[in-house]
């Protein structure tokens, strides 16, 4: 019969360090975020902080950097922008893959559970390895291809409808929020392009002035890299940007099929 166990290293200790809130706070919330340093030889695990929310910001990025400045320095994440943009402080926030900077501790009930991105290997603490999800993201060649030259005197020109095509799938910010929260991914990212890439992907073959389109879709005609697929939309769920990488896959499949006739 067949048996499955985790390796005893992987087995995440739930009652770590605890950090109580200071005498006299009032409005005190728990942070419960995973901690684990691979180099350290011992098991993650879970330690919990108690925030006074009245002297901290309303957003999980703002507990987050508060714990770092004044209660534990050695809690590693990443973060730049705190507005949305930069992708950098995505992470799994109570269940669901999200951008730290922009979802508020209030609209969170009980506890407030963070770990790192899923299914990656962790650099530190809240801290994924992205290193396969970046060169996917180069392999689909998210750049313009031209075989004509430009015209002398100016860009090459689109169209207000071509350029609005573009629009959205451009406004994708890397943050892998939706990678990692699809099954698809988690199980074949070695061959999956996952739904970022994807959606990449997709941006440059419906650009008007792109001119490698049929190269493009040579490239994703596979039973992988594409087709791995299967439509479960977690992907769109999760996207903190409100795209839609699902249906950009969905419409890539869809031209496959159409140039076949
Ligand atoms: S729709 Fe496709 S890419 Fe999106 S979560 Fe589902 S399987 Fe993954
Ligand atoms: S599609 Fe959305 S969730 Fe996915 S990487 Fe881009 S911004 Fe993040
Ligand atoms: S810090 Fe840039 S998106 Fe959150």
């Amino acid at each position: 019969m067949a048996e499955f166990k985790l390796p005893a290293n992987s087995k995440v200790n739930k009652h770590g360090r605890v950090f109580k809130a200071p005498d006299g706070a009032k409005h005190v919330r728990r942070f419960r975020i995973y901690r684990y340093d691979p180099d350290s030889g011992e098991n993650p695990r879970i330690d919990t902080y108690e925030l006074d929310m009245d002297s901290c910001g309303p957003m999980v990025l703002d507990a987050l950097i508060k714990i770092k400045n004044e209660i534990d320095p050695t809690l590693t994440f990443r973060r730049s922008c705190r507005e949305g943009i930069c992708g950098s402080c995505a992470m799994n926030i109570d269940g669901h893959n999200g951008l730290a900077c922009i979802c508020a501790s209030d609209d969170i009930d009980g506890d407030v559970r963070i770990s790192p991105l899923p299914h990656r290997p962790v650099v530190k603490d809240l801290v994924p390895d992205l290193t396969d999800f970046y060169a996917q993201y180069a392999s689909i060649k998210p750049w313009l291809q031209t075989r004509t030259p430009a015209p002398p005197d100016r860009e090459r020109l689109q169209s207000k409808a071509d350029q609005q095509k573009v629009d959205r799938p451009s406004a994708c910010i890397l943050c892998a929020c939706c990678s990692t929260s699809c099954p698809s991914y988690w199980w074949n990212s070695d061959r999956y392009l996952g739904p970022a890439a994807l959606l990449a992907a997709y941006r440059w073959i419906v650009d008007s002035r792109d001119e490698a389109t049929g190269e493009r879709l040579d490239e994703l005609e596979d039973p992988f890299r594409l087709y791995r697929c299967h439509t479960i939309m977690n992907c769109t769920e999760a996207c903190p940007k409100d795209l839609n990488p699902a249906q950009a896959i969905g419409e890539i499949k869809q031209m496959l099929v159409r140039r076949r006739y």
